[in-house]
Formats: C-alpha cells, sequence, structure tokens
C-alpha cells in the first residue's frame, strides 16, 4: 500500500471514529455507532500493516500471531464476562494501553533507526514524547491494575490514606521532573535508561498510590479518568511513532474520557479533584458511615398487592438500579410494562447517570430486554413528575434514590442528585433485604410512610407480579 494511501485510509478511520462517537451518544443511533467504530478500527489496523512502515516479509508471522493471540483474549473475554463485571475488564483494558506505552516508549528509545537523521532539537523533542509517553503509561498500568483490583473485590474498597500522601505525590513530580532534565542531557542510550528506569518505577508507584487512596464510591470517575489517561498514553505512542491515527485517536479518547469523568463527578456532586485527591467511600453493602440514622419501621408488601396496586394505576415510573443487572430482571420489567401499557397504563422508565455499575448500564439492559427508547428518561426529564405519579416502582436501586442525598448534610452522599421517589403516591422498592448500596449509606426512603418494600431477588418478584397481573 503506498504511503498515499495509507494516509488516506487514516482519514477515513478518524471520521468513522468520531462518527462512533457521535452515535454511541444516544440508545437509538448506538449499534450504527458501534458497527462504525468496527468498520475504522478494521480500517486503521489494515492501513497500518500494510502501510509502507511494516516490513510484511519480516513482520506478518509476528503480527497474525499478536492479532490470533489477541482475538482469542478479547473473544473469549467478550463471551464469558458478565455485564456487572465490564467495568473491571474495562480498567484491564485500560492498563494494557499503558503497558503498550511503555514498552514502544523503552523500545524506542532503543531503537537507533527511530531518532536517525533527527536534528538536535528534534531529538530532544522526540525524548520529550518517549519521557512523557512512559510516564502517563505506566501510571495508567499500574493505577488501572489497582482499579481492577479493587472493582473485583480482590483488593479492600476502603481509600488507603498515607499520612502526608499529597506530599509524597508532590515530591515524586518533583524527582521525575528532575530525572527528565538529566534524560534529556544524556550522551548514551545506555546512560538514558537510569532515568528512565527511575522515573517509570516513580510513575508505577504513583499510578498504586492515587487509586489506593480513591474510595469504593468514586470508582466509577476513577475507571473513566484512567479511560482518559489511556487515551493520552496511546496519543504519547502516536507521537513516539510518528502515527497521526493514532495522536488522533488517542486524543478523542482523552479528552471523550475527562468529559464523561466531568460528567460522572456532577452527577455524584463531586469536585473532580477531590476525586483524585482520595479518601471518599466504603466497600459495597457495607454498614451505614455517617450521618443521621433513618429510623421507623419498613412496610413490607406481597406481589400480588403490588400487582394490584399497579392494574390500579394511571401513571407509573419504574427506577432501575444495579439489583435489575445481578437479578437479570430486564426482561420480566419487558413483560410487566407491556402487559400495562396495552392496558393504558403510562409506564416510563427514570434513569439516573450512575445506576449500575457503568455509564449507560440501564440503558443497556433495557435496549437489551426491548424496551422502547422513547419511555426511557434521563433523571432530570423526570424528576419533577414523581408528584403526578400513582406508583414508582425501584428495582434494585438504592444509593440513586437515596432521599438523604437532599435531606441530610452530614450524609456522605449529601449534594448528589438523586431520583425523588418519594413524591410518588405510593413508591415501591425491590430488594432482597435492607442492606445499604454502593456507597454503604443507609437509606430513609425504607421508613417513609408511602413506602412498600418488596423483599427478595427481583426477578423472582417480577415475574410473580407478571403472573399476579395476568391472572
Ligand atoms: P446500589 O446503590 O449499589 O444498590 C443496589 C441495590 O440492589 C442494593 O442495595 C441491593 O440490595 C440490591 N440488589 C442486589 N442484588 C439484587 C437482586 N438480585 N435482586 C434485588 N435487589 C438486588 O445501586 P444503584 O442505586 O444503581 O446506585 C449505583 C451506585 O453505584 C452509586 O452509588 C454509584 O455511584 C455507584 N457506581 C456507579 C457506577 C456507574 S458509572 N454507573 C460505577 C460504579 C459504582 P440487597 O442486597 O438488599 O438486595
Amino acid at each position: 500500500m503506498s504511503a498515499n494511501l495509507a494516509t488516506v485510509s487514516y482519514i477515513g478511520a478518524t471520521i468513522l471514529f468520531i462518527l462512533s462517537l457521535g452515535g454511541l451518544s444516544s440508545p437509538v443511533s448506538s449499534r450504527r455507532g458501534n458497527l462504525y467504530g468496527m468498520i475504522g478500527m478494521t480500517v486503521a489496523v489494515l492501513a497500518t500493516v500494510f502501510g509502507p512502515r511494516v516490513d510484511l516479509a519480516v513482520g506478518l508471522p509476528w503480527i497474525i500471531g499478536a492479532m490470533v493471540v489477541g482475538a482469542s483474549v478479547g473473544l473469549y473475554a467478550a463471551r464469558t464476562v458478565q455485564m456487572t463485571q465490564m467495568p473491571e475488564l474495562v480498567a484491564l483494558m485500560h492498563s494494557l494501553v499503558g503497558l503498550a506505552a511503555c514498552l514502544v516508549g523503552f523500545a524506542n528509545y532503543i531503537d537507533p533507526s527511530a531518532s536517525a537523521g533527527l536534528s538536535e532539537a528534534e531529538k530532544h523533542i522526540h525524548e520529550i514524547e518517549i519521557y512523557i509517553g512512559i510516564l502517563i503509561g505506566a501510571i495508567t498500568f499500574s493505577g488501572s491494575i489497582i482499579a481492577f483490583g479493587k472493582l473485583s473485590g480482590k483488593i479492600g474498597g476502603n481509600p488507603m490514606l498515607l499520612p502526608g500522601r499529597h506530599w509524597l505525590n508532590l515530591t515524586g513530580l518533583l524527582v521525575v521532573i528532575y530525572f527528565g532534565r538529566e534524560f534529556l542531557h544524556v550522551t548514551s542510550v545506555a546512560d538514558g535508561m537510569t532515568p528512565l528506569f527511575v522515573m517509570t518505577a516513580i510513575a508505577l508507584l504513583f499510578g498504586i498510590h492515587m487509586v489506593m487512596a480513591i474510595g469504593g464510591a468514586d470508582m466509577p470517575v476513577v475507571v473513566s479518568m484512567l479511560n482518559s489517561y489511556s487515551g493520552w498514553a496511546a496519543a504519547a505512542t502516536g507521537f513516539m511513532l510518528n502515527n497521526d491515527l493514532l495522536i488522533v485517536t488517542g486524543a478523542l479518547v482523552g479528552s471523550s474520557g475527562a468529559i464523561l469523568s466531568y460528567i460522572m463527578c456532577q452527577a455524584m456532586n463531586r469536585h473532580f479533584i477531590s476525586v483524585i485527591a482520595g479518601g471518599f467511600g466504603t466497600t459495597s453493602g457495607a454498614t451505614p458511615v455517617a450521618g443521621a440514622q433513618p429510623a421507623g419501621e419498613v412496610v413490607p408488601i406481597l406481589s400480588a398487592e403490588t400487582a394490584e396496586l399497579l392494574r390500579d394505576s394511571k401513571n407509573i415510573i419504574i427506577v432501575p438500579g444495579y439489583g435489575m443487572a445481578v437479578a437479570q430482571a430486564q426482561h420480566t420489567v419487558y413483560e410487566i410494562t407491556k402487559h400495562l401499557r396495552e392496558k393504558g397504563v403510562n409506564v416510563r422508565f427514570g434513569i439516573h447517570p450512575v445506576a449500575g455499575r457503568m455509564p449507560g448500564h440501564m440503558n443497556v439492559l433495557l435496549a437489551e430486554a426491548k424496551v422502547p427508547y422513547d419511555i426511557v428518561f434521563e433523571m432530570d426529564e423526570l424528576n419533577d413528575d414523581f408528584p403526578q405519579t400513582d406508583v414508582a416502582i425501584v428495582i434494585g436501586a438504592n444509593d440513586i434514590v437515596n432521599p438523604a442525598a437532599e435531606d441530610d448534610p452530614t450524609s456522605p452522599i449529601a449534594g448528589m442528585p438523586v431520583l425523588q421517589v418519594w413524591k410518588a403516591k405510593t413508591s415501591i422498592v425491590m430488594k432482597r433485604s435492607m442492606a445499604s448500596g454502593y456507597a454503604g449509606v443507609d437509606n430513609p426512603l425504607f421508613y417513609k410512610e408511602n413506602n412498600r418494600m418488596l423483599f427478595g431477588d427481583a426477578k423472582k418478584m417480577l415475574d410473580e407480579v407478571l403472573v399476579a397481573l395476568k391472572s
């Protein structure tokens, strides 16, 4: 393939990636977005492999071998990983991007042909690219490994707060800057390896320290932040390899990850800087950590009574959460919705931006169950409608419907916007026990006079409700 054709293919792939991101912004166009992404990636891989910079006679067996191994692992993971394990898989993938940036950085530094023919100034710029690329890559690698450990429960979710941790970070940064200066002044590749290794070790420790200091409740933001880092690591690799497509794609991932982190911080009423500084949150299902303890008694309800209430309603809002994903109850939810809509009941879904365990988690499940898009609303679109709602059904959600976020300034989730289900005439919460949700805080909603608790696995209880509705 000629250099010109490769460049045109790269531009085509870039456009497809941008279209893909645009498509993913709405459930209606997300399939198309995915398709654009897949085609773009195929074009990018083909243009790289058959491009002018790859000596196929030498490289082809290696490339095929690597692709077979990578594709097998990817296919296996895609088939076996549960939806609820997606965030940890994503964290693991980010670690690979970070590792790749590190390895490419070292290889590029050792390879004499990479800097052949460069002027003194160009050589310095090339070395800065290598230094920064390895730095971001190493932070992304170790941070993502720790995020994977925390999300999969292999490492405890509590924040690890070392004394003077901000000073430790600052010292690390100064040492990295000092060795960066040294790195630019060495006269041989062998001499340059020491500053590179020292900086890599500090960056790895920094990545571990940064994520260890972040509590369970902030992990979603951290995963999206590491997503952003992995994009910048890829962009840095693009600079090292002089690959425009990698620079643009890395920048797209980097900036979209940063925007997502910002949106999630807003949804959880957290400041980005305080998330990174760490220290908030506890393990899932922990005992309440702070705030006034709710008082009173909960009123249980049976499936048959729930069906009765639904049958007599005109307006219903369903609020799904993590428990719906665990129970895989989305198909029964759809059956119930379909049945009620056929009877003329106005059924809508209210989706909190951080419901579940990953961005868009609920939208994906509802789309899979074929729930029509036009009855699925963002939190802000229907939060004012609860007073006119007969029944609000909360299916395996907890933190996202916790009134303490609005009423109790001492609550750890104070200020987080929540779905105001308690303003409906009746709210029904489906969960298995009185356990707390991801943020580990108790929920005063359960004790409200107009609230009923339907205890049990969401799928089992909804199956019973459906049978009762149809009888
Ligand atoms: P949570 O607050 O975690 O509550 C989920 C509830 O589901 C639990 O209280 C649990 O109670 C119940 N549950 C679990 N399995 C169930 C089953 N089989 N049947 C019925 N109920 C079941 O979830 P949420 O309200 O969706 O809020 C999300 C939380 O996760 C937020 O704190 C958010 O910050 C955090 N988070 C979000 C993301 C993203 S990006 N969405 C990523 C990571 C973390 P029982 O044990 O009593 O059944």
